[in-house]
């Protein structure tokens, strides 16, 4: 019972409590940088969402401008267009004004586009002032993403911080800040949602954002051929202060399976992974009078909140308490919404997001000492590369010069205790707001060009222990209060134009022997007192203990035990593996996430030993996530898994073993074998293209590949063509991981430009990689080649086929020996493949349709353009396949 009201009390529905708020229609607020735009270009509407977009130059101090390549340029919305990079500092940080206890959506993005021309996308970290927010792994995505999170601001500058983690350079094209009302997506002190899927159901394939949501949050429309999709064309009342666009609840999904249950499943790469969702609901039919819709929702089989009924054509939003943690065991999740025993109709929902609990345990420097330090930093015009972001934490980062109390624990403020700023050139006065830094016990300002007065107010800074100005031009009288105070050690040698009370600078001067030099060293105490006491430690906040609450969660999400689906395959030991592989002798290739080598299963039958490299964690998890979809997944043009083995961190997948390589070596004709030709190619593509349209439409849900390219295309023997690594492939919310933020798959050159403007991967994102591949096959040239006309191949095809110069496209190896109207069917199905608009390309049942169309155009010509294999060898052998449903679920 306890349990069961644990997960209740997780849940409270919002409906009107939070209705007296302005809503702010404009863009009041908002924070839009296009960042590396000049000034002059400055501020600028994007016409397809009305945002009015600034220069970030006078947010940043760092950083150079740049473009990038002409090539992608026509594809991009014009805030991508341009960048900023840093190559100078481990830590570049943006300063930006916010208002204090503000909740914010914070959204970064990144297009790399190849603007250095070195094709080599980077990688590295975001923080948002001195926590982590994300890594961003551009290298893995093709290049650019978007991330997304929700984070108070408890001070009134809000720093967001670009760290170089590796030997490549951190890049940012976009930074927008949306405040929120603060009593919305609450997460518990010491923490921020990281967003991880946001989307209505909707077969409409409209993506929502600014001015349709006030917030600019995006809402991706998300539909499922066994989903009924409900739609409204009244108005729905949405204002409950989550006020989800209009477009995003005039739609809803009332799945009815046999006994009328609504499952969402999502996988976590991290099972400690935290999160939060929102869910939203309205009635949108009109319901007769012996008629009930009633639900339950179950989060892993426990009760979340219900019974529930939507209410008629009004928002009711159900979310996690703030303080709640939400995890899953294994990872593995499942939403239900389960219709009850009263109930006529089936359940029904709207719209949902999902965020990740980040943790931000540490606390900001001080505000008081931070608005000082930044004050002395005008003062003297100071630009030192290290001077951003937060001075003291993370320690890393410590500015240069000042060293900090409190870095060690997280949760209270850090504060100043030691300014260095000797030979600094600094020149002028004392800096008042030094007064400021309470906490400060050694000051050294020696060897500037300091003039003016010593301040009196030195002697009110309590803890202050040591303070160096010499070698200055300071003048006047050393106040009497400074030189009375006990424990304080003053060096205020050269400085020749200071004088000190009742002469003892002279005093010392003299015995020192360098009369021009006035000294004072008053009182030096004992040692003990050199010790400080810190007093005044402000609490900020107190960290949740995560290990009681998520230990209750644990116990409450346990699930059924169902034995793994893996264990119906064949499994090898690690031992057999080392066996089949003969101690891992000939290696075949490296793939993205371990070394495959080539092995034999009894003896005589080839296959392919994928082993994971151990220091990877995150390819541990992809690699399950291989194993998952394999024994899902069985079509003759996809690679099939034989077997697998783990054994602790031994990772090693079996695949049948395809003896001619992938097709991006072949067509590259590193394998110095004769030249693939028309006709083989033709039935290369055709059968990849079959491939893909299984997952797409032969997958429940479907299947989006997201790499699709020439070296994920294996040949076995007979030239069979097969779709290799499906590692990074993922459905419905899991896919939201890449829908927004972190794991995307795909590689620059072959990834929808459709995807950078809405970070959304589709199936037709696969067709324009498809369409990519296509232009290879008939080509034979690099997809980015600088020595091009045009180096992106889909824009160099553009410009020939514009020029009406089709024989300048294919390949010249293959001496003309292929029939025209079946290469100019070819290329005109992989340019509207490459569409940069997804609507207007076929799917991948069209891509087949025209392929075999093109095979029999090849065909007709009859005689010389044989395969380089014939036909009847082509049959296809699965030789391990045991009782796995040939269709995927
Ligand atoms: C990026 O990925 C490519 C290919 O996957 C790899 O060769 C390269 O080393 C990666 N670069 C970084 C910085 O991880
Ligand atoms: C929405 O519902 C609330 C509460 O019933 C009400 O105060 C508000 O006026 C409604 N808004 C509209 C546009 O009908
Ligand atoms: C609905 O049916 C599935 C199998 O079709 C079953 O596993 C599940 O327990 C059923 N749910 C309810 C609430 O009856
Ligand atoms: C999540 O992982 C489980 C196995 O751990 C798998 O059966 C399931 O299909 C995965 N779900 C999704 C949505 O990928
Ligand atoms: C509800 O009543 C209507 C007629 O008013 C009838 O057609 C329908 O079958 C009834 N539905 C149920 C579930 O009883
Ligand atoms: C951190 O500071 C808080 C409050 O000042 C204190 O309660 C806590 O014990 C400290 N933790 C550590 C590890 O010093
Ligand atoms: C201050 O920094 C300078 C170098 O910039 C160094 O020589 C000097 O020793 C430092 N002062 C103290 C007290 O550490
Ligand atoms: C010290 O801090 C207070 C409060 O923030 C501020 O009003 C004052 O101007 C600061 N003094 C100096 C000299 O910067
Ligand atoms: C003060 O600074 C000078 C020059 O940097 C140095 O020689 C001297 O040792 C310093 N004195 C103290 C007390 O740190």
């Amino acid at each position: 019972m306890e349990k069961y009201f644990h997960g209740f009390l997780c849940i409270i529905i919002i409906t009107f409590s939070l209705i007296h708020f302005v809503q702010a229609q404009d863009q009041e607020g908002f924070i839009t940088l296009d960042c590396g735009l000049l000034p002059d270009g400055s501020p600028y509407t994007n016409p397809s969402t009305g945002l009015v977009f600034t220069s970030d130059s006078s947010f940043i101090e760092s950083g150079q401008n740049s473009r990038i390549s002409k090539d992608f340029e026509r594809i991009f919305e014009k805030p991508f267009l341009t960048l900023r990079y840093f190559p100078d500092g481990e830590r570049n940080c943006y300063n930006l004004k916010v208002t204090q206890g503000t909740n914010y959506l914070i959204r970064a993005s990144f297009l790399y586009g190849n603007y250095d021309g070195s094709n080599t996308v980077p990688n590295f970290d975001i923080f948002v002032g001195p926590n982590k927010w994300t890594t961003l792994n551009l290298n893995a995505t093709g290049g650019g993403m978007h991330e997304e999170m929700i984070h108070m601001s408890r001070s009134s500058s809000l720093n967001v911080c670009l760290v170089k983690t590796g030997s490549t350079t951190p890049m940012i094209s976009t930074l927008e800040l949306r405040p929120l009302r603060s009593d919305i997506y609450v997460s518990a002190i010491g923490s921020s949602l990281h967003l991880r899927l946001r989307s209505y159901i909707s077969d409409s394939g409209l993506f929502l954002r600014y001015p349709d949501d006030i917030y600019d949050r995006r809402w991706f429309p998300f539909s499922d051929k066994e989903y009924t999709v409900v739609t409204t064309t009244l108005s729905v009342n949405t204002t409950n202060g989550y006020d989800p666009p209009q477009g995003a609840m005039a739609s809803a999904v009332t799945h009815v399976n046999d006994n009328g249950t609504l499952k969402f499943p999502w996988n976590l790469t991290d099972s400690t992974t935290r999160f939060h969702i929102y869910l939203h609901f309205a009635e949108l039919q009109t319901l007769l009078a012996n008629e009930t819709r009633e639900f339950n929702v179950l989060l892993n089989g426990n009760i979340f909140y219900g019974p529930f009924s939507p209410r008629k054509l009004s928002i009711e939003t159900m979310i996690t308490k703030p303080e709640s943690t939400l995890t899953c065991e294994g990872g593995n999740c499942l939403l239900q919404l389960v219709k009850t025993a009263k109930s006529t109709l089936p359940p029904l929902i709207n719209a949902l997001e999902l965020f990740d609990v980040v943790e931000f345990p540490q606390s900001e420097t001080n505000q008081y000492e931070v608005n000082a330090i930044k004050k002395i930093q005008t003062a003297y015009g100071l630009s030192r590369i290290s001077w951003q972001g937060d001075p003291c934490v993370p320690t890393q980062f410590l500015w240069a010069g000042l060293k900090c109390s409190n870095t060690d624990n997280s949760s209270t403020p850090p504060t100043i205790t030691f300014l260095n700023l000797s030979s600094s050139g600094l020149t002028g006065i004392v800096a008042s707001s030094i007064q400021n830094l309470t906490h400060l016990e050694e000051l050294d300002l020696s060897n500037n060009y300091l003039e003016g007065a010593v301040p009196e107010f030195l002697a009110d800074i309590k803890s202050l222990l040591i303070i160096n100005l010499s070698g200055n031009n300071l003048s006047g009288q050393v106040p009497q209060k400074l030189q009375q105070k006990k424990g304080l050690k003053l060096n205020v040698e050269g400085n020749s134009k200071l004088l000190c009370s009742e002469g003892s600078c002279s005093n010392k001067a003299g015995e020192g022997g360098h009369p021009k030099k006035n000294i004072i060293v008053p009182v030096v105490a004992s040692v003990s007192l050199m010790v400080v006491l810190i007093a005044g430690l402000v609490l900020f906040f107190v960290l949740k203990k995560k290990n009681s609450s998520r230990s209750k969660e644990e116990g409450r999400t346990g699930r059924t035990s169902e034995p793994p689906r893996i264990t119906k395959k064949k499994r090898f030991t690690y031992a057999e593996v080392t066996e089949m592989t003969n101690n891992f002798e000939r290696v075949l290739g490296k793939g993205g996430f371990g070394i495959v080598y080539h092995g034999y299963v009894n003896g005589t039958e080839q296959v392919a030993v994928k082993v994971l490299s151990q220091a990877s964690t995150h390819g541990h998890k992809q690699f399950k996530a291989e194993v998952e979809l394999l024994l899902r997944v069985h079509h003759k043009n996809l690679v099939s898994l034989v077997g697998y083995c783990e054994k602790g961190k031994e990772l090693a997948l079996v695949y049948e073993y395809m003896a001619n390589g992938d097709l991006k070596e072949f067509l590259s004709e590193k394998r110095g074998e004769s030249v693939l030709r028309w006709g083989t190619r033709l039935q290369i593509a055709l059968e990849a293209a079959q491939g893909l349209e299984y997952l797409h439409k032969g997958c429940r849900p479907p299947i989006v590949h997201r790499d699709v390219k020439t070296a994920n295309i294996l040949l076995d023997e007979h030239f069979q063509a097969k779709l290799a690594d499906f590692g990074l492939s993922r459905s419905f919310l899991n896919e939201g991981e890449s829908h927004v933020s972190t794991v995307v798959a795909g590689t620059i050159g072959y990834l929808d430009p459709e995807y950078y403007n809405t970070s959304w991967l589709t199936e037709k994102s696969d067709v324009y990689s498809f369409g990519v591949v296509l232009l290879e096959i008939i080509t034979n040239q690099p997809v980015i080649d600088q020595t091009r006309e045009r180096s992106y191949i889909a824009e160099w095809v553009r410009l020939m086929v514009t020029n009406g110069d089709i024989r300048k496209i294919v390949d010249l190896s293959l001496n003309g020996d292929y029939h025209s109207d079946s290469v100019w069917k070819f290329v005109e199905l992989a340019m509207t493949c490459v569409n940069d608009s997804s609507t207007t390309r076929p799917t991948m049942s069209q891509v087949v349709i025209e392929l075999t169309e093109c095979i029999k155009s090849e065909n007709s010509r009859g005689g010389t353009s044989q395969s380089m294999v014939s036909k009847s060898s082509r049959e296809v052998t699965m030789t391990f396949d045991t009782n796995v449903n040939p269709m995927a679920r």
